[in-house]
């Protein structure tokens, strides 16, 4: 099946039976996660896996009810950076460069750069910029799980803050971002699964446009040449 195809056959499941996803499609779905693109290859957020029952019992709770945290085989949990530091960069840029057997100080003037726009955004467009990035791993999953054939529901409807504190995650520097269940639909129960999938039209969704299009932006424009300064 080509990816599309795999696209159209997932949706939102909304009911499912219980049955265990095996590990070897688990670990599938995980990997695709973590080959997720992110923001400086910073990878700002990380994946927690629950499969204890007690557990999403408690998470059920407070996630509105929502059937599919305790019918579901595993919830994945993206937890995100809750703000940026040199400390926290400098740690991921010295692994990269120790993985490539390069020097440390190869990123400083691009980390400095980013340090530099970030440090003035404040904390709070910090947090969501990261947590940006972990929709992307979310996103990546999402199509992993649909080409390995297990049903997931991406999910928001969660009170974040309980789940940091149910989740231990107050002090650690994260911060739950999205969830996703995976697990097999229960089709006879589920409302949702013979619905038509309905999107944008695609001549609404897509734009092309030229310079005849564009708009006069005046003469401001920024002298920062980021592909020398990755070099040094
Ligand atoms: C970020 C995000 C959060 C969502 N939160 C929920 C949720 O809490 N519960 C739920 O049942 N569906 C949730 N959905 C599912 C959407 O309603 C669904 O993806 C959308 O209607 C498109 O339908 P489809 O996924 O079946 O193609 C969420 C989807 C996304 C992408």
């Amino acid at each position: 099946m080509s990816l599309l195809e795999d696209l159209q056959w997932r949706y939102a499941t909304k009911k499912m039976n219980g049955r265990k996803v095996p590990q070897e499609k688990l670990d599938y779905i995980l990997e695709a996660a973590r080959m997720a693109p992110s923001s400086s290859g910073l990878q700002q957020y990380k994946l927690i896996v629950i499969s204890d029952r007690a557990l999403l019992e408690k998470i059920k709770g407070i996630a509105y009810n929502q059937s599919q945290i305790t019918d579901c085989s595993h919830l994945l949990v993206w937890i995100a950076w809750d703000g940026y530091s040199d400390a926290r960069i400098s740690s991921v840029f010295n692994y990269t460069m120790d993985e490539r057997g390069l020097p440390h100080d190869t990123m400083d003037g691009y980390k400095s750069v980013i340090l530099n726009l970030y440090e003035v955004k404040g904390q709070e467009w910090q947090a969501s910029h990261a947590a940006k990035q972990s929709y992307i791993s979310f996103a990546m999953a999402i199509a992993a799980a649909a080409e390995q054939k297990v049903d997931a529901t991406p999910m928001e409807g969660f009170l974040p803050e309980k789940l940091d504190e149910l989740l231990n995650l107050k002090g650690s520097g994260y911060k739950s971002t999205v969830i996703l269940p995976l697990g097999y639909r229960e089709a006879e129960n589920d409302w949702l699964v013979n619905m038509k999938k309905v999107r944008t039209p695609k001549e609404e969704f897509i734009t092309e446009m030229t310079i005849a299009d564009a708009a006069e932006i005046g003469e401001d424009r920024v002298d920062l040449d980021l592909t020398t300064i990755i070099k040094k």
